[in-house]
């Protein structure tokens, strides 16, 4: 099969790939190695994907790309340095390709820098994404998966979070995008039979970890012998996915879209376990064998206080089952974090 993804070269789709690779399929990345966090370690996530970890020569970004995409191609793999913004930049790719299924994980991803740059977040998340859309529409493409977030529940009261619960209530700007995105997803499942699954992600770790995710964030700090911003008391809490949970979610989401259709449907991808702010400190620090010092914040407007993940969906639906509890997890992103330090 040949599998469109946008945003291949950020953490969760370096990892699809690899994993796509690795099962024979052919992929064509679209990514704009957005300045949101290093483009470099964008660069070192698509050569591990492919396999490739050579001695990469930094130099600049344009340059150091175009490298890239030459040191990458092959009858399996395309990347196209690409931006979703652009339509016509899209329309060529998609005229270059045949295509079975779009899976859809490019956005500008995070919820505080979104209160800073609302309009920067709609135009990618909502506007980029529709361009996704129009094209599946002119060029005939009818799966396509769609990475929203844990975040559109908002502070939903009811405890765990189901997809049943209303989520008309986001208090971020990010939030807000990835609900958009639900909402106009089902239009063009519905006017055009575009069979569809949206993935609420529930904040994902994992080696790679995007660097402005806490887990990673404070991992380097407390590595550092650095005082990591400890926002309230420590007892927010948050439903963290393993990454090798979430693949395993995305591929079976995969399945089910080409053996179904009339599809519409939006699954909760968590694990079903809380873990408190302190909880987690706690477990970095063992991991690293390190004390955190910790400099205590007040909450961030837009950060929910907690999140936690009904998959009985998810787990009928499509047979997800997430296999790495917390502790496991952290172990293994710290060895890795460990790793990639020397
Ligand atoms: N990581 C999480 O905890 C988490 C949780 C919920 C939802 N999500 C969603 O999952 C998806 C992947 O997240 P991630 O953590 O891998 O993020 P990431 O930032 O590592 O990856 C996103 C990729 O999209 C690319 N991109 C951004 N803007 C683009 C544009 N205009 N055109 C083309 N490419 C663009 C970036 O360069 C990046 O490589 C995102 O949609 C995010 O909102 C992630």
């Amino acid at each position: 099969m040949v599998y469109l993804i946008t945003g291949g070269s950020g953490f969760i789709g370096s990892h699809l790939i690899e994993r796509l690779l690795r099962n024979g399929h052919s992929v064509i990345n679209i990514d704009n190695f957005d300045d949101f966090y290093s483009y470099q370690v964008k660069i070192k996530n698509t050569l591990e994907s492919i396999g490739k970890i050579s001695d990469f020569e930094f130099s600049e970004k344009e340059t150091d790309i175009q490298h890239l995409a030459s040191l990458s191609h092959s009858d399996q793999y395309s990347l196209y340095w690409q931006d979703i913004r652009d339509k016509n930049g899209l329309e060529n790719i998609f005229k270059n390709h045949h295509i079975d299924m779009v899976i859809h994980l490019a956005a500008l991803a995070g919820v505080r820098p979104s209160i800073e740059r609302p309009l920067e977040y709609e135009e990618v998340n909502v506007r980029g994404t529709m361009n996704l859309w129009e094209l599946c529409k002119e060029f005939n493409i009818k799966k396509f998966i769609c990475a929203s977030s844990s975040s559109v529940y908002g502070n939903n009261e009811k405890i765990p979070f189901s997809e049943t619960d209303n989520v008309d209530n986001p208090i971020s700007p990010y939030a807000a995008t990835k609900k958009s995105g639900e909402v106009i997803g089902h239009v063009y499942h519905s006017l055009y039979h575009i069979d569809m699954i949206q993935l609420r992600f529930f904040t994902v770790y994992g080696p790679r970890q995007r660097p402005d995710l806490a887990i990673h964030k404070f991992a380097k700090l407390i590595s550092e012998d650095q005082a990591i911003p400890f926002y309230g008391d420590g007892s927010t809490a948050r439903d963290y996915t393993y990454i090798d949970d979430i693949i395993d979610g995305i591929t079976k989401s995969i399945l089910y879209l080409e053996t179904h259709s009339g599809v519409y449907e939006i699954l909760n991808l968590g694990e079903n376990q809380v873990i408190t702010l302190s909880e987690m400190v706690n477990t970095i620090e063992k991991a690293l064998g390190k004390t955190a010092n910790k400099k205590i914040l007040p909450m961030q407007p837009g950060d929910v206080t907690k999140t936690n993940a009904d998959i009985t969906k998810a787990m009928a639906l499509i047979g997800y089952k997430p296999a790495t509890d917390f502790q496991n997890g952290i172990k293994k992103f710290v060895e890795w974090f460990l790793r990639k330090r020397h």
